[in-house]
């Protein structure tokens, strides 16, 4: 089996990292994505045995590790919004081992960039000698769980070459949404039609472009923000607090800055005791009916010393808001409010002077369990 990459997408190019070139490339990623799975009738070209085979299903599990585990989390509040239908997400290296009690008629989603991470494919084999349906979705044509599951969905990314995941996570999070819109459709969920995700996704593509044009920004913002510190936090609510988990990843994979993601309502309950004069806490804010709640955690964070930063979508921004990201239907979020998080990382990382790209002790794909 052959399989076709172009030469231009394997080179840096006029970038001096992957990291950069790859999260550049997230607006076309998503245009991508459009034209390859939704048709101008409004139909997806989705295997049709696939659609059927999910909605046979009572309940979807989402199985994966590190940043493709993050993209899951996101994609169970699209699907139960979308599609009204339940999902769990799970970590591959512990579903495997301590399998809770399964639904009646579980369909597994195995979210995966490489396609060949060993904790995710001791799983797909367990489930597969179970006998129940699977789908791998992954930016890797013939990779061990694709050809392992009963259907691929490929994310048609181009090669993601840098250790830390960034144009999959948004490329992973657009497949659910698709996968979420299709079965909302053929199952005639009421209100279906207002979730109108060709133009939520047009939005994205130009939003993500707008906040990589405004890179320079980013740069300087990630020199005052996470100088000297050996420790950061992300904290949000509902769909940010899944972004904030992943914003922390990225944060501590690449600039070794201990970075964690907090729910902000959590924080009074314990976590505010972490927070010194100078601890720098980022908060995202793109969730209307959370909004005043985690300005409120910013307030009480910044009564303690924390340096904040405040990522906000525009429906919500204040005066004095650093980063304003344009507003999308608040599920699909993530696929904006994360880019300045990886632009924050990546300046971050080379401000501190290390490989960005190849960050200590990590690799990409890891093929043991
Ligand atoms: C490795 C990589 C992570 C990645 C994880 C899952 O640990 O360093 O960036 O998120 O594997 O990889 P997958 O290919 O299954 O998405």
């Amino acid at each position: 089996y052959t399989v076709n990459i172009d030469a231009s997408d394997i080179s840096k190019g006029t970038y001096p990292y992957y990291m950069l070139k790859e999260i550049d490339e997230q607006p076309n990623v998503l245009r991508r994505l459009v034209s390859e799975y939704m048709n101008e009738d409004g139909s997806f070209n989705f295997d049709p045995k696939l659609i059927e085979a999910l909605r046979e299903a009572d309940k979807l599990y989402i199985v994966a590790a590190g940043t493709s585990y993050h993209a899951g989390l996101v994609g169970k509040p699209i699907i139960e919004e979308v599609a009204k239908i339940p999902v769990e997400v799970e970590l591959a290296s512990e579903f495997g081992y301590h399998m809770p009690l399964l639904s009646k008629k579980p369909f597994f989603i195995y979210l995966t960039q490489s396609g060949e991470t060993a904790d995710s494919r001791q799983v797909l084999v367990k489930t597969n000698a179970l006998g129940y349906p699977s789908l791998t979705i992954t930016n890797v044509e013939a990779s061990t769980l694709s050809r392992e599951a009963d259907y691929t969905i490929l994310l048609h990314a181009g090669p993601e070459i840098a250790v830390a995941s960034t144009k999959a996570y948004t490329a992973q999070i657009t497949i659910e949404a698709m996968l979420a819109k299709a079965l909302a459709v053929v199952n005639n969920v009421p209100g279906a039609e207002d979730f109108d995700l060709k133009y939520q996704l047009s939005l994205a593509a130009n939003g993500m472009q707008t906040i990589v044009d405004a890179k320079a920004d980013l740069e300087q913002l990630a020199h005052e923000f996470f100088a000297n510190t050996r420790n950061a936090f992300y904290i949000g609510r509902g769909i940010d607090y899944w972004a904030s988990l992943e914003a922390s990843l990225k944060l501590k994979e690449v600039s070794y800055i201990q970075a964690e993601g907090f729910a902000a309502g959590e924080l009074k309950h314990g976590t505010i005791s972490l927070i010194e004069n100078g601890t720098p806490v980022a908060a995202i804010i793109t969730d209307k009916e959370t909004a005043s709640h985690t300005r409120g955690n910013v307030q009480e964070v910044e009564a303690r010393g924390a340096k904040t930063l405040k990522i906000v979508s525009e429906d919500l921004a204040k005066p004095g808001d650093q980063i304003v990201v344009p507003t999308l239907d608040t599920v699909l979020s993530p696929l904006v409010s994360i880019v300045p998080t990886q632009l924050l990382a990546y300046y971050a990382t080379l401000q501190r002077g290390y490989n960005v790209d190849q960050p200590r002790n990590l690799a990409k794909s890891v093929t043991v369990e």
